[in-house]
C-alpha cells in the first residue's frame, strides 16, 4: 500500500477506511499517542496505538526519532487540537532510534546545540519549516522572473575575474602545495596550473551576466557564491546564495521599482504558501523575544512585518541625505556608534545602516548616489564626478539585504576607472566588449539569498537559514 502525505491527510474532507503513514516519531506519549511527522508540514498526525493488542516489545521500539510505518483507519480526533488521526490498526518499526544517544530529544536546544548537529536539526519543527519556507522562497524567485520573460543564466562558479574587487577569493588550483611550480622571479606559475591561469570561485555571476543582458535583455542569476571575508558575524557566510537580475536599457530608477517589486512579490508569495510554518515561526520568536529586555524586542511580530513591508514603499534616500541624517543622530553626536560619521564619504557599516532602517524611518530604505571611491568599478558615474548610481537596500533586522547599481556603459569612462583602479584590461578584455559592441544603458542588482530567508522568517543568524553553513573556521558536513 502506498503511503499518503501527513499534509494530505491533515487536509482530508473524509474519515478514510484503511490509510499508510511513514515518518519519524516525534513523542510518544502514554503508551498510546504517537506524534507522527513525515516532513510533509509542521503539524504531526496523531497515531493511536492499540497498546493492549501491540506487543510490549514493539512499544518500546517506539522512540522519538525512530522511523514508523503505521496503518490504520482515519478517524475524527477526538482529542484537541487535530481534526483527524490514525486509529493504528498495524505498526512497523522500520528504523529503531536509541532513545539515550538520539540528540534531538522533545525539549528546546539551543541554536548553537543545534548547528553542532546541522543534520539533525532539520527534524525540529523550526528547522522543519525554515528549510520549507527556503525552498518556497527560491520557488518564487524563478517564479517572479520567469512570468516575466528573463532567461535564467548559469553563470560560472570557477572565474578569473574578481567582480567586486575585494580580493575576497577562495583560489581553485590543482597545483601542489609543496614543489609549487615558480618563475623565474619565485612567483607561482599559474601557466602550469590546471586552467594555465589564477582562477578562484566566484564572489558574484554580474559580469558575466551583463554580457547575456547585452543580447537576452533580461536575465537573472541564481546560484552559489563565495567570499573569502573573514567578517565572523551573523550576515555574512564564507558560500551563500545570490540572486542577480540585469536588464538592458533600465536606468537605476527602473532598478529600483524592480528591485522593489520582486522582493515584494517573493515575501507575499511565502505568505500565501507558507501560512502553518510562518505561524510556528512567529510564535517561536515572540518566545525567544520574551527573554529579552524591554527595548530589544521588536516592534512588531512576524507576519505583521511582512505585512508592513508589502504594503509600505521603500523609502528612497541618497547617500548624502543620509549622511546628514546619521552625523545629526544622537547615537552619533553621544558617540554611541563604533564608527562615527563625521564627513561626507565615510562607508557606511551595518549600525549606521540599522539606524536608518530601524530607528530613523521604521522601513525599508533604498539608499543611492554613494560616493565612487567606495563602490566598485563598474557602476556608472554621475554628472557631478563623486558620486556613482549605485544603490543599497536597507531592511530591519538585516542591513543590506540588496546591493546594486546602474552600469557604467561609456567605453571611455570604464576604462579610466579601470586604470586608477589598476584593473587589468587585458583580464577584462570581455567585458569591455560589452561596451565597444553596441553598448547600452543597463542595470542590475544582487540579493543575498540567506539574508532574504532570514528576514521572512524571522531568525537571527545567517547560519540558521542555510542548511549547512560554512563560516570561518566551519566546514563540517
Ligand atoms: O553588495 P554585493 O557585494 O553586490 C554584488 O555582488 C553585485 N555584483 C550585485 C549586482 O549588482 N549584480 O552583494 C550583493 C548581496 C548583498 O547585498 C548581500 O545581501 C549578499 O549579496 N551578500 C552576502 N550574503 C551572505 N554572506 C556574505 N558574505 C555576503 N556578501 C554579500
Ligand atoms: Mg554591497
Amino acid at each position: 500500500m502506498k503511503h499518503t502525505k501527513v499534509k494530505d491527510l491533515l487536509n482530508s474532507t473524509t474519515t478514510l477506511q484503511e490509510v499508510n503513514a511513514k515518518g519519524w516519531v516525534r513523542t510518544f506519549r502514554n503508551n498510546q499517542f504517537i506524534a507522527l511527522n513525515d516532513g510533509s508540514t509542521i503539524n504531526n498526525i496523531q497515531c493511536v496505538v492499540d497498546f493492549e493488542n501491540t506487543p510490549e516489545e514493539t512499544l518500546k521500539r517506539i522512540t522519538t526519532g525512530a522511523a514508523v510505518s503505521v496503518t490504520g483507519t482515519l478517524v475524527e480526533s477526538k482529542g484537541a487540537g487535530q481534526k483527524y488521526e490514525i486509529q493504528v490498526t498495524k505498526l512497523e518499526i522500520l528504523g529503531d532510534s536509541d532513545a539515550e544517544k538520539f540528540p534531538m530529544q522533545p525539549k528546546k536546544h539551543s541554536l548553537e546545540f543545534l548547528r553542532e548537529n546541522a543534520h539533525l536539526r532539520v527534524r525540529t519543527n523550526a528547522f522543519g519549516a525554515i528549510m520549507r519556507v527556503r525552498s518556497v522562497l527560491s520557488f518564487a524567485v524563478h517564479n517572479y522572473f520567469q512570468q516575466r520573460g528573463f532567461v535564467y543564466v548559469n553563470t560560472p562558479i570557477i572565474t578569473g575575474s574578481d567582480a567586486e574587487g575585494a580580493g575576497e577569493m577562495f583560489k581553485v588550483t590543482a597545483l601542489p602545495f609543496d614543489n609549487t611550480p615558480r618563475t623565474e622571479d619565485g612567483k607561482v606559475n599559474y601557466k602550469e596550473d590546471f586552467f594555465g591561469k589564477e582562477t578562484n570561485l566566484t564572489v558574484s555571476g554580474q559580469l558575466e551576466g551583463e554580457t547575456f543582458a547585452m543580447a537576452l535583455g533580461q536575465i537573472y542569476t541564481f546560484g552559489p557564491t563565495f567570499r573569502a571575508e573573514n567578517s565572523n558575524t551573523s550576515r555574512h557566510l564564507a558560500e551563500f546564495w545570490m540572486i542577480e537580475p540585469e536588464v538592458a536599457f533600465n536606468n537605476l530608477d527602473d532598478n529600483m521599482d524592480l528591485a522593489e517589486d520582486f522582493i515584494q512579490y517573493v515575501i507575499k508569495y511565502a505568505l500565501d504558501h507558507c501560512g502553518d510554518d510562518l505561524k510556528f515561526l512567529e510564535g517561536r520568536l515572540l518566545e525567544e523575544e520574551k527573554s529579552k529586555p524591554q527595548a530589544e524586542r521588536s516592534e512588531m511580530a512576524l507576519l505583521e512585518k511582512l505585512n508592513f513591508v508589502l504594503e509600505n514603499n521603500f523609502k528612497r534616500v541618497s547617500y548624502t541625505e543620509a549622511i546628514d541624517i546619521l552625523r545629526d543622530s544622537t547615537p552619533n553626536k553621544k558617540k554611541k556608534f563604533n564608527y562615527i560619521i563625521n564627513e561626507w564619504g565615510a562607508d557606511l557599516q551595518s549600525e549606521h545602516e540599522r539606524y536608518l532602517v530601524e530607528k530613523h524611518f521604521k522601513c525599508p530604505v533604498i539608499l543611492f548616489d554613494y560616493p565612487a571611491n567606495i563602490k566598485a568599478f563598474y557602476m556608472r558615474l554621475n554628472e557631478d564626478g563623486k558620486t556613482v548610481r549605485a544603490m543599497d537596500i536597507l531592511f530591519p533586522g538585516i542591513g543590506e539585504i540588496v546591493g546594486g547599481s546602474e552600469r557604467e556603459e561609456r567605453y571611455d569612462v570604464l576604462i579610466e576607472k579601470m586604470k586608477a583602479l589598476e584593473i587589468d584590461e587585458e583580464e577584462l578584455s570581455w567585458y569591455l566588449d560589452t561596451r565597444r559592441f553596441g553598448s547600452a544603458t543597463h542595470a542590475g542588482f544582487g540579493l543575498g539569498f540567506e539574508r532574504l530567508v532570514l528576514f521572512v522568517t524571522g531568525m537571527t543568524n545567517i547560519r540558521d537559514v542555510i542548511p549547512f553553513p560554512r563560516t570561518p573556521g566551519n566546514a563540517e558536513f
